[in-house]
């Protein structure tokens, strides 16, 4: 469950109380950030990975209007945002609402038949940082127009039209990843998720682990342009599989021994990619296999291997996350700990016995603004549920009142 502390909640509640009426039918909607555990660059080759959903999360206030208009507002993001849901277009890169824009265009182009509304967005997932913020205000909008203007989407269903919407109309190339947790996480669990199939598995995170998130500050600049190129990069290890194998279709279909065919045929960046997404499948069923046997040394040791697989094959990492993982993995209690999401900046996740937790906060927040001159940000968190509707009263103690 996501914690929000009164701050945040005032805020909010002002902004509510300075955009809706009291006659306003208000609904609340919450989807949380979230952490991979394991299988980074795994999700766009048909692969496996392992994320949870964060105590950070999103917060959306709506409701229904029959002005035929979208009014959408943010305390944390400007500009306001106000369409009409007949002349949907996107708005310049880089525009808070764009997500909202989006998978209302997405549900209409599906057939759904939604009125307007008004909706108060904030957030406690930082902007930037690689722990999915948009695909938390995506699935939110989503689940909630679901909710507000009928019928409400199968999750699953719901992930994948946010990913289109991300695909399509934010223009950012991403995987399935970050909107399925969103939108299906369950409480206390990871999930388990077959990337080519969608078939998933709530794995449990036993309470004696502390999964702790650091965030390095260091801005992804190069995320977009080098992840498309990454992508670029297996399209092509699997076109050269394809040649001796014409089953390959994606690099879940390759093995050590067809990646050792092509190694003459290809670049050794390309081999050295390949080589990384092989691996990562591998270790993501060798530690899901580990957790549920309670070998959490051997999950913690695949983390490790993990990262040093993406910074020496894929070359996903960067200064900052190498100092970040490798003060983690020198605080004692720590089991494992890696470089999340697309790399080039963000987050390291880290996975210590919770009695060590503290200790990996104080050595990250003393030695990493030292060696990086950049401050860092810990959060340690349970792993929270997907999306979903709350009372606002509760949730906010009275917006009104
Ligand atoms: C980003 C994308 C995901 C996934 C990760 C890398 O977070 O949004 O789909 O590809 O990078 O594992």
């Amino acid at each position: 469950m996501p914690r929000f502390e009164r701050e945040f909640t005032q805020r909010l509640v002002q902004k509510a109380r300075d955009t809706f009426t009291r006659d306003d039918e208000i609904r609340c909607f919450v989807a949380p950030g979230r952490v991979n555990l394991i299988g980074e660059h795994t999700d766009y080759n048909d692969g496996f990975v392992l994320p949870a959903a964060l105590e950070l999360a999103l917060v959306a206030l709506m409701a229904p209007r029959d002005d035929g208009k979208v009014v959408a507002v943010s305390i944390d993001e400007s500009p306001d945002d106000e369409f009409d849901l007949g002349s949907i277009s996107k708005l310049p890169d880089g525009q808070w609402s764009n997500y909202v824009r989006g998978v209302v265009l997405a549900l209409q182009d599906q057939g759904g038949d939604l009125g307007g509304f008004t909706m108060v967005v904030g957030s406690t997932i930082p902007v930037g940082s690689g722990l999915s913020s948009s695909a938390a205000i995506e699935v939110a909008t989503g689940f909630g127009l679901g909710k507000l203007y009928g019928p409400p989407i199968p999750r699953p269903d719901l992930a994948i039209l946010c990913q289109r919407v991300e695909n399509e109309f934010v223009g950012v190339n991403c995987g399935i990843m970050d909107q399925f947790i969103v939108a299906n996480a369950k409480e206390d669990h990871a999930l388990f998720l077959d990337c080519r199939t969608l078939s998933s598995d709530d794995v449990p995170i036993p309470t004696d682990l502390a999964v702790i998130v650091c965030d390095t500050h260091k801005p992804r600049t190069l995320a977009g342009s080098k992840y498309n190129e990454r992508r670029a990069e297996c399209e092509e290890a699997v076109r050269a599989m394809a040649t001796i194998k014409p089953s390959v279709s994606s690099l879940r279909d390759a093995d050590p021994e067809l990646l050792a065919k092509i190694k003459d045929k290809v670049s050794d960046d390309v081999y050295r990619r390949a080589r990384h997404v092989i691996g990562e499948n591998r270790r993501v069923l060798e530690s899901v296999r580990a957790l549920n046997q309670g070998d959490a040394a051997a999950f913690g040791r695949l983390m490790n291997e993990s990262h040093a697989s993406l910074r020496d094959d894929y070359e996903v990492s960067c200064h900052e996350l190498d100092v970040m993982v490798e003060i983690c993995q020198g605080v004692e209690g720590v089991l494992g700990s890696r470089m999340t999401g697309a790399g080039f900046g963000g987050c390291a996740v880290t996975l210590a016995r919770a009695e060590a937790a503290g200790q990996v906060e104080r050595a990250v927040l003393t030695e990493y603004p030292k060696r990086a001159s950049l401050k860092a940000s810990v959060y340690r968190s349970r792993a929270s549920a997907g999306v979903k509707e709350e009372d606002p009263d509760k949730l906010l103690g009275g917006i009104w009142e």
